[in-house]
């Protein structure tokens, strides 16, 4: 299918309105190719607060949508697909992370960036796959951690760190169904390719694994690792960016199971449309967002 004309719509739409278009390295190929930024959870965290266009159009899911909203309150935020979410994000509800808090009242609590506005605003801290490791260190060592609402982050910071983690027990749908005998199937059918995997991985497959990264951190790795094959144990728009970004290597999914249907609602049609209306825009009660603000500025501040 060619593409080419809704791309040079979209591109015109945003000179016009003064716009920036985000994309999660899971987007479709098209709206990725298509962006002025494609990234990770921190990358795309870091260009909306740095964003000098008063529009983003972000095509991702909705807590990425609320992390700009909640960095940059004076821009336009437009998710062009209000039903794009996320399910682990759905998993943590304020009112448990609460309860879970008055059971430990010493406790920093982390958050993983996929979760709502209200438990970032519950939380100490908000982490990426990118900085999980490094924002558990910056806490000190003799006070407790919950950690939610993503338990296979946690599980892998926990070993990474040495720290007893109290886990929520959240997962990602999409990654948790890559399973270890995918990967043995494809070490056998790629016996020089090396394994890649994301950390909301279930922690058997990231042991298995010769790197666990963030998205991003796929990218870096793949580019400064001397091996010509990988297997990715990640969403499959992870291969688009991986080919685009690291010429010339070659990348197999572990499993073509592994597609986030909510990262797949957004389409260049849908895109264009929503910069186009100028909506749905997402909004962010300003109480919330300024307790969610201290957590996620941590976040953005502590980097990678
Ligand atoms: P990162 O791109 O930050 O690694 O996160 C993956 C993810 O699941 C986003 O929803
Ligand atoms: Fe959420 Fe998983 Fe989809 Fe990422 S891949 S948006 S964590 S469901």
């Amino acid at each position: 299918m060619d593409y080419s004309a809704l791309q040079a719509e979209l591109r015109t739409l945003a000179r016009e309105k003064n716009a920036v278009i985000l994309a999660h390295n899971y987007q479709r190929a098209e709206v990725q190719d298509a962006a002025d930024f494609v990234g990770d959870s921190l990358g795309l965290s870091r260009q909306a607060a740095a964003a000098e266009a008063n529009t983003i159009l972000f095509c991702g899911v909705d807590f990425m949508a609320e992390t700009a909203v909640i960095l940059s309150p004076e821009k336009k935020v437009i998710l062009p697909e209000l039903r794009a979410g996320c399910p682990m994000a759905s998993m943590v509800d304020p009112a448990g992370l609460q309860a879970l808090k008055d059971k430990h009242p010493d406790a920093a609590v982390v958050t993983y960036v996929n979760s709502s506005a209200e438990v970032k605003a519950l939380s100490d801290i908000c982490c990426t796959s990118a900085n999980a490791e490094k924002v558990v260190r910056s806490i000190p060592a003799d006070r407790e951690i919950i950690f939610t609402p993503d338990c296979n982050l946690g599980a892998w910071t926990a070993r990474q760190t040495g720290r007893d983690i109290i886990l929520w027990e959240g997962y990602c749908p999409t990654h948790d169904l890559i399973e270890p005998s995918d990967i043995l199937e494809a070490k056998e059918a790629h016996p020089q390719a090396k394994v890649v995997v994301h950390p909301e991985c279930r922690i058997e497959v990231s042991l298995m694994a010769d790197a666990v990264e963030s998205t991003s951190g796929m990218i870096r790795f793949c580019r400064e690792d001397e091996a010509q094959e990988y297997i990715i144990g990640t969403e499959a728009g992870m291969i688009h960016r991986l080919e685009q970004d690291v010429p010339g290597k070659k990348f197999y999914l572990a499993t073509r199971n592994a597609v986030c249907p909510n990262m797949k609602l957004t389409t260049l049609r849908k895109a264009v449309e929503a910069l186009r209306a100028g909506e749905p825009v997402i909004t962010v009660p300003e109480d919330i967002r300024l307790k969610a603000l201290l957590a996620v500025q941590r976040m953005v501040e502590i980097g990678r």
